[in-house]
Order: structure tokens, then C-alpha cells, then sequence
């Protein structure tokens, strides 16, 4: 442990651990985003190991995320890493989009500190309300992290800890929604103590200049990026409605091992072919799990930068919007 008691800010943001709904027994129809991170924090056992700051940056149902929410939290997030005395970060956020959030964070940040993101499936009325234990356990793997000198962006969720590569959310309504790719969680979190498994995969930064437009390029000029399927049926007509539109890069959501119905081949290699410049196109695939799901093939965006990380097709467009930028 560190000589000195670190500061852990936590930065809320929204989602269903700060949602609230009219009934305790009622786990679906509430409000995401309306309780205050000050009021989610009071609910814990105090923590003196630790100073905890609480920042209440937005209020969103993370359905809602925007360029402009992301730029706003990672520019927050950036000037409290640069803070000497602090020691990790936690932000509460909601199930739905963490996976984007958590892959921007660490593509944009590339934090020297642990950067936990936490939410939960139940509203903080409900009786089955899973927030105050995983918030507790957030708090518990970021100063772990910090001591042991872990970085990164993670997330925790029902005693698991995560990394942002390969983070998905895999189920409706379990409190376990938070899944990983085939790598597995980094750790568990039990009794109050952190079990770490494995190293986290080194993810680097983007480079200066993307990070630089990531953090500052008014949002309604960020490069369009769409998530396209293939399925029975496909005829690739939307591939030519999205260039039209003035989408800029595809990720399709192929089938199995990231294949593609001919009809929307054809239509991609004409948009190819024909496109000046040419979109970008990147090829994964819609499986929940398993490797193909974590793999993406495409096409060079740009010099030097042909090498597509194995991402799940959520990320994988986020990945496709950065690099875009550049
Ligand atoms: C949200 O993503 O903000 C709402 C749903 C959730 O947190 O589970």
C-alpha cells in the first residue's frame, strides 16, 4: 500500500445505479440517472483507507451517450489523472453503452491509474438493488489496483472485473450482465478483497493528433460510423442509403466467423470499387461469444494503421470513429 491516503474521485454519470422507480419490487419500470453520486456514496461503509471525492458530471440513461458526453468525461477524467494525490478513479455509469464508454476511455485516456466504471442492473429502490455492493466493490479494486500499480480502464459488475477490450453486455436482465471475450474477467472481487487472475492486455493510447481531435472536434464533425448486419435475406441495399447519408466508415455484424451474405459482399465491394474516397469497412462478427466475436477484419484506414484490434462490433465502430478522426 501507499505511505500516503490516496484520493479516489468518483465521478457519477447516470445509469440504473443511480435510477429509481415507484415500487421497491418493481425491477423495470424506473427512471435511470436521477439520484445523486453524493447520495449512492452515503449508502457505503466508510472507507478510511481511502479520500473519496464525489463528482457529479451528468445525469444520463447511458442509452443516450453522446460525442459530446464522452469528450466532456474523458477531458474530466484526464485533468484528475494528472491530479498527484489522487490514486484511481470510479465513475458510475449505465449497463447499456459501458462497453463504448469503457474502449474510448482507454483508447483516448490511456490512464496511468485504474479507472473503474460500475453500474447495475437494478434501480437503487429495488429490493434486489445491486448498486451499493458493486459501487463498494468499484471502490475496493481501485485502491487494490493503485496499490499494485495496475492501470487502465476496467469495470466491475457482480463481483467481476473486467478490462475495457472485449467488455460487453451480454444479458437483459441478470445482475451478471457484464461479460468479457474469451480471455475471461481480470478478477474477482469477494468479501471485500480483489483476486486478480491475469494481467490486462496492453492497450495503447491513440496517437497525439487523434487524441487531440478526439478530445476537441466539435461532435457533429465526427467521422459517421454505422454497425450493418448481415442475415438471411440481406441485400446490401443500406449500403448505398448509408454512404448517401454521409457515412464515412461500415462495421458489419457478420455471421459466424465474421462472413457476409453475397447480396451485401457485393454491395460492400461495389461501395469499395466505387467510393470516392472509399469508406472503410470492417468485418466482425454478430455471435456473442466466442473468437469470432472478438475479431475484426477490414481494410487499411489510413497509412500505418492497417492492424485492427480484436474488438466485439460495438467497439469495433467506436475503434473505426477514432481512427477516422486522425
Ligand atoms: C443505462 O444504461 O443507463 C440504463 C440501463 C442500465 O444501467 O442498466
Amino acid at each position: 500500500m501507499r505511505q500516503h491516503t490516496p484520493v479516489v474521485v468518483v465521478v457519477g454519470t447516470g445509469g440504473t445505479i443511480a435510477g429509481e422507480a415507484a415500487h421497491a419490487g418493481d425491477p423495470l419500470g424506473y427512471t435511470a440517472a436521477t439520484l445523486g453520486i453524493e447520495a449512492l456514496l452515503d449508502r457505503l461503509p466508510k472507507r478510511p483507507e481511502a479520500r473519496l471525492e464525489a463528482e457529479q458530471l451528468m445525469q444520463r440513461d447511458s442509452k443516450d451517450m453522446s460525442a459530446e458526453d464522452w469528450q466532456a468525461l474523458a477531458l474530466r477524467l484526464g485533468e484528475h489523472l494528472a491530479r498527484p494525490e489522487v490514486g484511481a478513479l470510479v465513475v458510475t455509469h449505465g449497463t447499456d453503452t459501458l462497453e463504448e464508454t469503457a474502449w474510448f476511455l482507454q483508447r483516448v485516456l490511456e490512464p496511468r491509474l485504474p479507472v473503474v466504471l460500475v453500474a447495475a442492473m437494478r434501480p437503487a429502490t429495488s429490493l434486489q438493488a445491486d448498486g451499493p455492493q458493486n459501487l463498494a466493490d468499484a471502490l475496493t479494486v481501485a485502491l487494490d489496483a493503485a496499490a499494485r500499480g495496475r492501470r487502465g480502464v476496467m469495470a466491475v459488475m457482480a463481483g467481476r472485473v473486467w478490462e475495457a477490450r472485449g467488455l460487453r453486455k451480454g444479458h437483459t436482465f441478470r445482475l451478471d450482465a457484464l461479460q468479457g471475450g474469451e480471455a475471461g474477467a481480470l478478477g474477482a472481487v469477494e468479501a471485500g478483497s480483489v483476486r486478480w487472475w491475469r494481467e490486462s492486455t496492453d492497450t495503447p493510447g491513440l496517437p497525439d493528433v487523434q487524441r487531440q481531435r478526439a478530445l476537441s472536434a466539435p461532435p457533429g464533425a465526427w467521422p459517421r460510423v454505422a454497425v450493418v448486419s448481415s442475415h438471411a435475406g440481406s441485400d446490401g441495399s443500406e449500403v448505398a442509403a448509408l454512404l448517401t447519408a454521409g457515412f464515412q466508415g461500415l462495421v458489419v455484424a457478420g455471421t459466424g466467423h465474421a462472413t457476409v451474405h453475397h447480396r451485401l459482399q457485393a454491395a460492400l465491394d461495389q461501395a469499395l470499387l466505387a467510393g470516392s474516397p472509399p469508406p472503410a469497412v470492417w468485418i466482425g462478427s454478430r455471435c456473442p461469444a466466442g473468437d469470432p466475436a472478438a475479431t475484426i477484419r477490414g481494410l487499411p484506414v489510413q497509412e500505418g494503421s492497417t492492424e485492427v484490434p480484436a474488438l466485439t462490433v460495438w467497439q469495433a465502430r467506436v475503434e473505426l470513429q477514432l481512427r477516422l478522426l486522425g
